[in-house]
């Protein structure tokens, strides 16, 4: 493909603005041309942010945009699966926000109409396969440079959310571990190349956000997944993180361990006085990931200009999702 890959981006929350604005200004051989929100104010801010880009009340209309080639979908998750669907029958390439669907039998169906067309590229955003650390980390396993990985703990920190925002996001988001340890989760397969798992078990509590009952979700979890491999995964998800956003993982083989992602500071500086120590957390994701957004984003272009393949494939989405599945459906709550 010689020309640019023209994108309508579905979906301008919180996540979706970060998206298009790495499309529209920081992706080569990418071209921002249309958006859609079912609300009009989000359509408002695409259309004044990005001259000559058409805003859709609808994906529906959006797909009718002339010459449109691929859709990033950055729409709530409950949506995924019916969207992407609809964007691959289109004719379009589809970039989705993770997790691909919150049930597998979800992630089947798409995968059934993936393979129908087959010329059309399918990527899901496990942006963190994209994060420097983690490739190296995932490098050096590749290299036998840790020997055999035997146990790799995971940990995924969001910080106290006093405005709640993720109590509203709960119900469309799957829980605590389809929205947010299914990063761990692809992660921990990526490391151990997809190995099968033969054991999971995990439990939770929901001690700062008691309305996280209401769809069976909690605010901090602990897991555990046995892999054929012989490998260990623990999970550690929080929502109530008192030093801020981190993401880590220790990855231990019988030659070498490698930490990643901890105690990452938001500047580099620590301040020493009165006998402590004081260093400025990271506030969010999108400051740990920013970097990892855009590869990712540029990676997906790349791959739709030189036709494939992408750099994950939707079977392995659809192993994260089964994978988070089960680790919701053994939840015991204390
Ligand atoms: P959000 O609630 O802030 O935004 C959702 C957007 O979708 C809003 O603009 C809403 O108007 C729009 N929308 C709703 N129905 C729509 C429809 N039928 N068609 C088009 N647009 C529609 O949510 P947020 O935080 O931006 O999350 C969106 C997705 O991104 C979720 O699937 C979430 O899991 C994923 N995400 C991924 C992250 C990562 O680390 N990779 C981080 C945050 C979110």
């Amino acid at each position: 493909m010689s020309q640019a890959v023209r994108i309508g981006i579905a979906g301008l929350g919180r996540l979706g603005r970060r998206h298009a604005e790495n499309l529209a200004f920081r992706v080569p051989g990418a071209e921002l041309v249309a958006a859609t929100s079912p609300i009009k104010e989000e359509q408002d801010w695409a259309t004044s942010t990005f001259p000559g880009l058409t805003a859709y009340a609808s994906l529906g209309e959006m797909l009718n945009h002339p010459d449109l080639d691929a859709v990033w979908l950055v729409t709530p998750t409950s949506l995924h699966a019916e969207q992407t669907i609809e964007v691959i029958e289109a004719g379009k390439h589809v970039f989705c926000e993770k997790p691909l669907a919150l049930e597998t039998a979800d992630c089947d169906r798409v995968i059934e109409v993936a393979r129908k067309h087959a010329d059309q590229l399918v990527m899901v955003g496990f942006m963190r396969r994209f994060d420097s650390a983690y490739a190296e980390a995932k490098r050096m396993i590749d290299a036998g440079e840790l020997g055999d990985i035997f146990s790799i703990r995971c940990s995924s920190e969001d910080p106290v959310d006093p405005n709640g925002f993720f109590i509203r996001f709960a119900p469309t988001s799957g829980g605590i571990f389809l929205d947010c340890c299914i990063h761990d989760i692809d992660l921990v397969r990526w490391m151990l190349d997809g190995a099968k798992v033969t054991n999971v078990s995990s439990a939770g509590s929901r001690v700062m956000y008691p309305a996280l009952a209401d769809c069976g979700d909690v605010d901090n979890a602990f897991a555990t997944a046995n892999f054929e491999t012989g490998a260990v995964a623990t999970f550690h998800v929080s929502r109530t993180s008192h030093r801020g956003y981190e993401a880590n993982m220790i990855i231990a083989g019988t030659k070498g361990t490698v930490e990643i992602g901890k105690a990452i500071p938001r500047q580099p500086l620590t301040l020493e006085r009165d006998s402590s120590r004081t260093i400025c957390g990271q506030v969010d994701f999108f400051e740990r990931f920013d970097e990892a957004f855009l590869n990712e984003a540029r990676a997906f272009v790349e791959a739709v200009r030189s036709g494939g393949p992408t750099p994950s494939s939707i079977e392995d989405a659809r192993e994260a999702t089964s994978l988070a599945c089960s680790l919701r459906d053994v939840l015991t709550v204390s």
